[in-house]
């Protein structure tokens, strides 16, 4: 099983949900492959955002060794599940899926933990410090959630 995380720039939301799935599926002892990517390629190489980097490691969970990189085609054959942040996200990455066996690939992942509402996780690049910490518990939430999906 491979998982990615995707967002708009791959520098806030989407490498948190990354190295948050990264720590739990490692604590759970799971063979589980997890990445994360951006729609857009304005970031790629660089390390997440230093306020994004800030509360995960306050948080206990650093993220400070993952690199932007972009969406690609390929993305859609190796992983099975790819989690966006956003609608916007949705659309940009449905926009490239060939098939309905890559449609299907797709969640928004807040659907996670509020099944069925289509919540987002709001972009937190413009905003304040709130933006970041209020990421990190959606995106915490998410992620537990997956972990004991994973688990059964
Ligand atoms: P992310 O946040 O999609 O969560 O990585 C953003 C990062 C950069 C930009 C927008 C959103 N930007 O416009 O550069």
């Amino acid at each position: 099983m491979n998982i990615l995380m995707v967002c708009l720039g791959n520098i806030c939301r989407s490498p948190l949900a990354d190295g948050l799935l990264r720590k739990k599926v490692e604590e759970a002892g799971l063979t589980i492959g997890v990445d994360s990517a951006g729609t857009a390629d304005y970031h790629v190489g660089s390390p997440p955002d230093s306020r994004m980097r800030a509360t995960a490691k306050r948080m206990g969970c650093p993220i400070d060794d993952l690199r932007a990189r972009h969406f690609v085609v390929a993305d859609f054959d190796r992983f099975d599940r790819i989690f966006v942040m956003d609608k916007s996200n949705f659309s940009n990455v449905l926009s490239l899926a060939r098939s309905k066996s890559d449609e299907a690939k797709v969640e928004l992942i807040l659907n996670l933990s509020h099944p069925n509402r289509d919540l987002e996780v709001p972009d937190p690049y413009f905003g304040g410090d709130q933006g970041f910490s209020d990421v990190y518990r959606l995106l915490d939430d998410a992620t537990d959630v997956l972990l004991n999906e994973l688990q059964k």
